[in-house]
């Protein structure tokens, strides 16, 4: 069982869905289901933060926490399996749920789903907006479970080792207004709640006729009645929000406690993360959750905003998702896409404005390069190199870029079918561009046509190379004629 192996670490012996897992009718995870679940779960904390940090960056503190706390999470499942601990005795176990604090495109996302996948558990991310206290409108708390088993690929004892992510967790805060408390966000809250103790979700949804059914035919398919409910007592819940007011909150009440805070107001990135990392329970409480909710989140990670630097240095790291998937794309036409190091830090400094994250690269870099995307697969351009001027005047640099693709693919056709050097005088490259201007990629059969004859003219003429002059565009025939002639003559003398 020791052997080393570079593969994830995993929960192993988790049976599927069609083995032998049976008539819990009741839904409360037997004693039969936990026999056959052995978690081995191997990585410890430090070995996780080490593989996190290869993906993330500048966000040692909050990957500290997390890999650690979620670490500990996992193995200490691992021992009341072992242990045999049933659910009497582990409730009064309080789980390592996490709320985490961030703005946008920071990595919260990202972070959890690298921890997921590197221990092979099944993830799901939910949008805490979408859903409503009766889930009538959009949609009910306990579709996440639901939706947890099917990312488990219908394996429910493994669904309720998986992580649920809820991300604008601070849009169902319910801080009073002209109105008093929002009633409709605490009833959210008072759902999850639940959700993050211990319930039993049924597979069905209740007046789900689909879903009936569905539970009908597989019960006739295998002969068994199959399991319908997950218990969520494991299941690690990780919420996450921008929290917009929360320093104004926190201030405050620092201030209120002498500590001389005035206003957020002109306060640097740095500084607002370092107060953000002060945040206390009361600090949400007045943002609205109710206690029980709060209550449940023992760990809080607060999580850096990217600057240039950071954006930077996301670029440029080996597994920097964003060129990874842009260089995919390219390839999927045969293209080779490369960046130059002044074009990363220019599209850094561009992203650092859109104030998004790292999610500004993306767009920067799409913005850039959609003309590309969409002009370079029909011109069989196969390499493509980012370079700051491209970045700067997108359009002039892909017009030159095909321009001289057409040029040179000509050369060579010419150079493969007479074995003859073919160039541009400076003044026919002025004509042609003209053309190209005008016609495009037209610009391709254009000079086709121009040097359809030169193909076999220009072996009569014994030389090595050719140079297309205005006179061969202007006139092809003539100036064929001519240079056969002038050939002739030279041989003559
Ligand atoms: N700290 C980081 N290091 C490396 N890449 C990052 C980092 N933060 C974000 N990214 C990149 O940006 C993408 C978006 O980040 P992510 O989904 O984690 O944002 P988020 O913090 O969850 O934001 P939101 O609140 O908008 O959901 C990631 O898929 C990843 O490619
Ligand atoms: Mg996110």
């Amino acid at each position: 069982m020791e052997k080393q192996s570079h593969k994830i670490p995993h929960i192993e012996d988790i049976p599927k869905p069609d083995a032998d897992f049976v008539g819990s009718e009741e839904g409360a995870a037997t004693h039969k289901d936990k026999d056959a679940i052995k978690i081995d779960f191997r990585v410890k904390p430090e070995e996780l933060e080490t593989y996190l940090s290869k993906y993330i960056v500048d966000q040692e503190e909050a990957v500290e926490v997390l890999a650690t706390k979620i670490c500990t999470h996992f193995n200490r499942m691992r021992l009341e399996i072992e242990e045999e601990v049933t659910s009497d005795v582990a409730l009064g176990n309080i789980k390592s749920n996490i709320l985490m604090i961030g703005p946008t495109g920071v990595g919260k996302t990202y972070i959890i789903k690298l921890i997921a996948d590197r221990i092979g558990v099944p993830f799901v991310k939910g949008d805490a907006t979408k859903f409503s206290e009766t889930g009538y409108i959009g949609g009910d708390v306990e579709n996440l479970v639901r939706d947890l088993v099917h990312e488990a690929e219908g394996n429910i004892p493994l669904a309720e080792y998986g992580i649920i992510y809820i991300d604008e967790i601070d849009k169902i805060a319910s801080a009073p207004n002209a109105w008093g408390p929002d009633v409709s966000r605490s009833g959210v809250q008072r759902n999850l709640l639940k959700l993050m103790e211990e319930t039993e979700v049924d597979m069905k949804v209740p007046h789900d006729l689909a879903s009936q059914m569905e539970a009908v035919v597989e019960a006739q398919r295998t002969g068994k009645a199959t399991r319908k409910k997950v218990n969520t007592r494991n299941i690690l819940f990780v919420v996450s929000g921008a929290f917009d007011g929360l320093i104004e909150r926190i201030g405050k009440r620092i201030s209120q406690q002498g500590m001389g805070f005035k206003s957020d107001v002109g306060l640097t990135s740095g500084e607002k993360t370092e107060l953000l990392k002060q945040v206390a329970t009361r600090d949400l409480i007045d943002y609205g959750f109710e206690s029980e909710f709060i209550g449940r989140l023992p760990v809080t990670v607060t999580l850096n905003e990217l600057n240039e630097e950071s954006l930077y240095t996301i670029l440029k790291n080996e597994n920097c998702a964003v060129i990874q998937t842009k260089k995919r794309e390219f390839r999927a036409y045969g293209i080779k896409l490369d960046f130059k190091d002044e074009a990363l830090r220019l599209l850094a400094q561009q992203a650092a404005l859109e104030k998004t994250g790292a999610r500004g690269l993306l767009s920067a870099i799409e913005r850039v390069l959609i003309k590309f995307e969409k002009k370079l697969p029909t011109v069989e351009v196969k390499d493509l190199l980012v370079t700051k001027e491209l970045i700067e005047k997108p359009e002039k640099t892909l017009k030159e870029i095909v321009f001289e693709h057409i040029l040179s693919k000509h050369s060579n056709t010419f150079k493969e079918q007479t074995g003859i050097e073919l160039t541009y005088h400076r003044d026919a490259r002025k004509k042609l561009s003209t053309i190209y201007d005008r016609e495009g990629s037209g610009l391709d059969s254009h000079l086709q046509e121009a040097l359809k004859d030169y193909f076999y003219g220009v072996k009569l003429m014994g030389i090595s190379r050719l140079v297309v002059t205005r006179d061969v565009l202007n006139d092809p025939k003539g100036t064929l004629d001519r240079l056969i002639k002038e050939a002739y003559d030279k041989k003559a003398d």
